[in-house]
């Protein structure tokens, strides 16, 4: 079963080897998608479904901050973005702090540390899969909205049997599981669900170009955290070619 620090470790070596050739001091850590020029990325189309003028938001699993400070400059009162990584968070307070933006701070935190009845907006983009315990972080997400307020969750959501590659992914990315959409349970009464299916914005990727790169990773055995995240990225993209992944935006909106 995967630990914390396992996580932890996955973003710190994440950020040790992307921070050296983004150009940009905040970047997005989230799938590109084709969305033409509708919208550039997964942040911009949630700012076209969500209206987050004077939001408090909590961006859960931010990364080094990128959406929190799209939500900031969209005209969120004020925005929070908490990541396990401390690498993470220093590099987006480093950036707050030399951009002046005021509306957005950032702490090391999990989604179980969230208080409750605190946030009309919480966003989770590609963050939570990562949770040890799906049932416990997603009702603390919950109790974490104030009334009317809306959890909206982007991920990979997995609702097939397992197979090789699915527990091949599981292990690389050190996930407790796959989450699935019958993992987020919640009483129909307080909380309205609408579900947006995104793979049609997905760029498609050649089953035999996976294959062959993951052969090579068979060949040239290595176990570093830098092989697991490339050979991880790898698997998932072939469960997408063969349509065993769905890229679903969750909307929960509560009463
Ligand atoms: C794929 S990145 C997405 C970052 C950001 N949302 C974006 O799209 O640019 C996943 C983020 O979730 C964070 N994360 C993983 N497990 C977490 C947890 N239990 N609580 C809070 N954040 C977590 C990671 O540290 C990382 O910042």
């Amino acid at each position: 079963m995967p630990k914390h620090h396992d996580i932890v470790d996955l973003y710190d070596s994440l950020f040790e080897m992307e921070s050296q050739f983004k150009k940009d001091a905040s970047y997005p850590i989230h799938k590109r998608m084709n969305f033409g020029t509708a919208y550039h990325d997964i942040y911009d189309f949630l700012l076209s479904k969500i209206n987050v003028q004077n939001k408090t938001i909590l961006d859960a699993g931010c990364g080094v901050g990128f959406g929190s400070f799209l939500l900031a400059k969209s005209g969120a009162e004020h925005v929070k973005g908490i990541s396990i990584s401390s690498k993470e968070i220093q590099r987006a307070s480093e950036v707050s702090k030399q951009s002046q933006t005021n509306n957005v701070s950032f702490e090391v935190a999990t989604f179980d540390d969230t208080q409750p009845n605190q946030y009309d907006l919480i966003i989770c983009i590609e963050s939570l899969k990562h949770t040890l315990n799906i049932e416990q972080s997603f009702n603390q997400l919950l109790a974490g909205l104030k009334p009317n307020g809306i959890l909206c969750i982007v991920d990979d959501f997995f609702d097939e049997n397992h197979n090789k590659t699915s527990m091949a992914f599981q292990k690389d990315w050190h996930l407790n599981y796959l989450i699935s959409l019958s993992d987020l349970k919640m009483g129909t009464e307080k909380f309205e669900l609408t579900i947006t299916d995104l793979n049609k914005w997905m760029y498609p990727k050649s089953l035999w170009k996976i294959n062959f790169k993951l052969l090579l990773f068979k060949i040239f055995k290595r176990n570093s955290n830098f092989t697991k995240l490339f050979r991880g990225g790898l698997l998932l993209d072939k469960l997408y070619a063969q349509k065993q992944m769905k890229y679903l935006m969750v909307q929960i909106k509560k009463r």
